[in-house]
């Protein structure tokens, strides 16, 4: 391995920095001001939509990218009020008077799960684009069924995979593609650790983790899932076991018992005498040579332009999603790897009440 992949994870590109004397990479560029220029609205104004989605679009904006947000809705109007006040947007309380008064050209779906499914089926029937926060559905029907409306509606509609868009991620995967395990991936293995039972161990947490395996590793043919139960009977810790359609084979480990801000995330691809490691989506690491040196990369912390809406891959999937309405990217995530993500989910569940291997495809759990 010679090359190392072009991976943007947020820093001011060479060119900008060194030769253009444009050290914040923030001068108008005519890639992204010539784009068609795009109206958002946002469903849900909670802690993802301030912390996460409103910086990625700031930083797009930044960037050069076209785009305003048109209007915000959530039932607690304070909470729109202020979120609406960050982006110059118009706030509603409820996203069916939104959408009677403005026609977005992207709608993000990033409300409470419980309401994703309806939000996004309003959109979709007027035939609006939408990006659904994961996970797109807790039910396995209603994902896929939504994912099969925008078929037959011809909308777009995408999931969000945030880390397929994180650099660490990003880098491991394009070393994939260039072929850097010598052969396709044989063997995944994953971890992902919440310290505590803040979110669902499974739909909140692990769903990325999930999402992972399926990028990298292409469709599960088979799993069979082992847990320890809290006493409330939620799941304290799983191991998971899958094999693929290619051949391949994979685990994966989650826990609510170990920490979430100490090593928590980890993946190992492994190909023919070669692997690669995600280490807490931060270093990648490619061994590749028996004698020689391993290769690594990581970021440069102190960058000026180094930010979380862009590590965190939210800029970069926003980006994509942008240019898949405007026809000139194909979208990277799709509502149908979504819902395909939550038949995981469901699958995981039906081995452990079951204790037997789930074939996802038989048991009608591939959307
Ligand atoms: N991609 C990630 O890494 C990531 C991280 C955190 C959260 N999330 C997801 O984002 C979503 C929101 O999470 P959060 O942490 O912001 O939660 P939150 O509770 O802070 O915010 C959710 C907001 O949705 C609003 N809401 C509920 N029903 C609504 C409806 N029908 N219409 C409009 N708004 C409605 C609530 O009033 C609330 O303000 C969840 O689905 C969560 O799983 C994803």
């Amino acid at each position: 391995m010679t090359r190392w992949p072009q991976v943007d994870f947020g820093h001011t590109s060479y060119d900008a920095a060194f030769v253009k004397g444009d050290v914040y990479g923030v001068a108008a560029d005519s890639v992204h001001s010539t784009k068609r220029p795009l109206q958002i609205a946002i469903a849900g104004a909670g802690g993802v939509t301030q912390a996460k989605w409103i910086p990625a679009i700031r930083n797009l904006q930044t960037r050069g990218e076209p785009i305003t947000v048109s209007a915000i809705a959530d039932p607690r109007l304070d909470v729109a009020n202020k979120a609406a006040l960050l982006t110059g947007a118009e706030a509603f309380d409820t996203v069916k008077h939104l959408l009677e008064l403005h026609r977005p050209d992207l709608l993000l779906v990033l409300t409470a799960d419980s309401a994703h499914v309806t939000v996004a089926t309003q959109a979709i029937e007027r035939d609006i684009a939408c990006l659904v926060e994961k996970p797109i559905s807790r039910s396995f029907q209603e994902a896929a069924a939504l994912a099969r409306l925008a078929e037959r509606q011809s909308t777009l509609l995408a999931a969000v995979a945030n880390k397929r868009f994180s650099p660490p991620y990003a880098m491991a995967k394009a070393l994939v593609s260039d072929g850097a395990l010598k052969s396709a991936p044989t063997l995944f293995t994953g971890k992902f650790t919440l310290g505590y039972p803040y979110v669902d161990l499974l739909e909140g947490g692990t769903v990325h983790l999930l999402d992972l395996v399926q990028w990298f590793m292409g469709p599960v043919a088979k799993l069979h899932a082992r847990a320890v139960k809290r006493d409330d009977g939620g799941i304290e810790s799983a191991t998971v076991s899958f094999s693929f359609k290619s051949g391949a084979i994979g685990s994966i480990m989650t826990s609510a018992s170990a920490m979430s801000f100490k090593p928590w995330e980890r993946v190992e691809i492994v190909g023919r005498n070669a692997f690669l490691v995600v280490d807490d989506q931060f270093e990648t690491t490619l061994y590749d040579d028996e004698m020689g040196p391993a290769k690594s990369w990581r970021p440069t912390i102190p960058n000026t332009l180094m930010m979380d809406e862009a590590f965190g891959g939210y800029a970069g999937l926003l980006e994509n999603v942008l240019d898949a309405i405007r026809g000139i990217a194909p979208l990277a995530s799709s509502g149908l790897e979504g819902a395909a993500t939550i038949g995981l989910i469901e699958a995981i569940y039906r081995s452990l009440s079951q204790d037997r291997d789930i074939d996802v495809a038989a048991e009608g759990l591939v959307p």
